[in-house]
């Protein structure tokens, strides 16, 4: 039986449950009203509360094609300003725990890229088309947008880069250095092709002749959360766990992903090893709570985190099912909290870039 949402007492002493079941009540009085969507990083009592659970490209379809008018975005705040973008004016995206940011995101500020990008005019580079990872800021997507470029996530990054890659120009990649690398390598360009551009040195700290010569630039952000899985990792379970086929985030550095038998976004993660045979082993290098997650709901499977460490994404986690039944209340009660907004200058541009992305995915 579903616990009773203790309402006359303080929620903040509620049991998850109890404000899990709060939530279904002020879902069934809103209806079509309200979406609650969740990133597969979310904790187990957030998911258990959403109407959809995704990777960065799925929950921003499911937020460009929903008609309700209160859209909860359990993730961090790139996703919240990108569902933002791709929904109507009449339509409002709540971020339930505000400072729930990315620190890969934060890695690239339009200061930074409009620097960049003049010096790279200066050097003489020649054409170039900017793409951004989904994971940034809504004014990289307008830059992007600007300059006839488009946003990619971690499941699209191929499509976008066969687009790029296809015109007669060079390509700026950010924030993640890594994603960047992977996809244009395993798409032929050879590693001495693609210069690291960092970010805090003028032209990149790099040759002016080197510059012109290279084909792709990769900003040289990076998860700290993919960036504690090793290529020793892969060893270390293979020897312990014979026939284990290991599985990561393209966040991961190269080197980890060549170790790997596969590699992809969170959603290819989740449906691979939940359509793996029963007996199979996995070990995952990607984030802790959607690895237990797979673990727990896949027990005719073994499925480990391929990191010995914690490798835990602290913003995810901000959020907790009080913070979303916080928002729900606000709405029922007509008092909503504020709204995640992107100014429309900003969001025309950026709408671009990712409608580009969304056709090519
Ligand atoms: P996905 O789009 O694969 O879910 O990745 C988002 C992310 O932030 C991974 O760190
Ligand atoms: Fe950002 Fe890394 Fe967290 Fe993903 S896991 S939201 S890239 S900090």
């Amino acid at each position: 039986m579903e616990p009773k949402a203790q309402a006359a007492s303080d929620p903040r002493d509620w049991t998850d449950d109890a404000v899990a079941a709060r939530i279904r009540q002020l879902k069934n009085r809103l209806g079509r009203d309200v979406l609650i969507l969740a990133h597969h990083y979310q904790r187990d009592a957030v998911v258990a509360v959403a109407d959809a659970v995704g990777d960065s490209l799925k929950l921003a379809q499911a937020a460009a094609a929903t008609s309700a008018r209160h859209i909860v975005f359990c993730g961090v705040h790139f996703m919240a300003e990108t569902a933002d973008i791709l929904t109507g004016p009449d339509q409002a995206v709540y971020l339930p725990e505000q400072r729930a940011g990315c620190s890969m995101a934060d890695m690239a500020t339009p200061e930074a890229l409009e620097w960049a990008w003049e010096s790279l005019t200066r050097a003489e580079a020649g054409p170039v088309i900017p793409i951004t990872y989904v994971n940034s800021a809504a004014s990289l997507k307008a830059f992007v947008g600007r300059h006839g470029g488009a946003v990619c996530t971690s499941s699209n990054a191929r499509n976008i880069l066969i687009w790029a890659l296809s015109q007669e120009a060079k390509v700026f990649f950010f924030p993640d250095e890594h994603l960047g690398r992977i996809t244009a390598h395993d798409l032929g360009v050879p590693l001495p092709d693609m210069l690291v551009w960092d970010r805090g040195l003028p032209l990149g700290g790099l040759d002016p002749e080197a510059v012109r010569a290279a084909r792709v630039y990769l900003w040289n952000g990076f998860c700290v959360v993919h960036q504690m899985f090793f290529p020793e990792d892969a060893a270390a379970w293979r020897q312990k766990e014979p026939g284990i086929r290991v599985i990561v985030h393209p966040e991961c550095p190269i080197e980890v992903i060549r170790e790997a038998d596969a590699y992809g976004s969170t959603e290819m993660i989740a449906r691979t090893i939940d359509a793996a045979p029963a007996g199979s082993k996995w070990a995952v290098g990607t984030e802790i709570n959607l690895v237990a997650r797979l673990a727990d709901r896949n027990p005719d499977k073994l499925v480990v985190s391929l990191s010995p460490h914690q490798a835990i994404c602290a913003n995810m986690y901000r959020t907790r099912p009080l913070s979303v039944l916080r928002v729900l209340e606000g709405v029922a009660a007509g008092e909503p909290p504020p709204v995640v907004r992107v100014p429309v200058s900003v969001a025309g541009e950026a709408r671009l870039a990712l409608d580009r992305m969304l056709t090519l995915s």
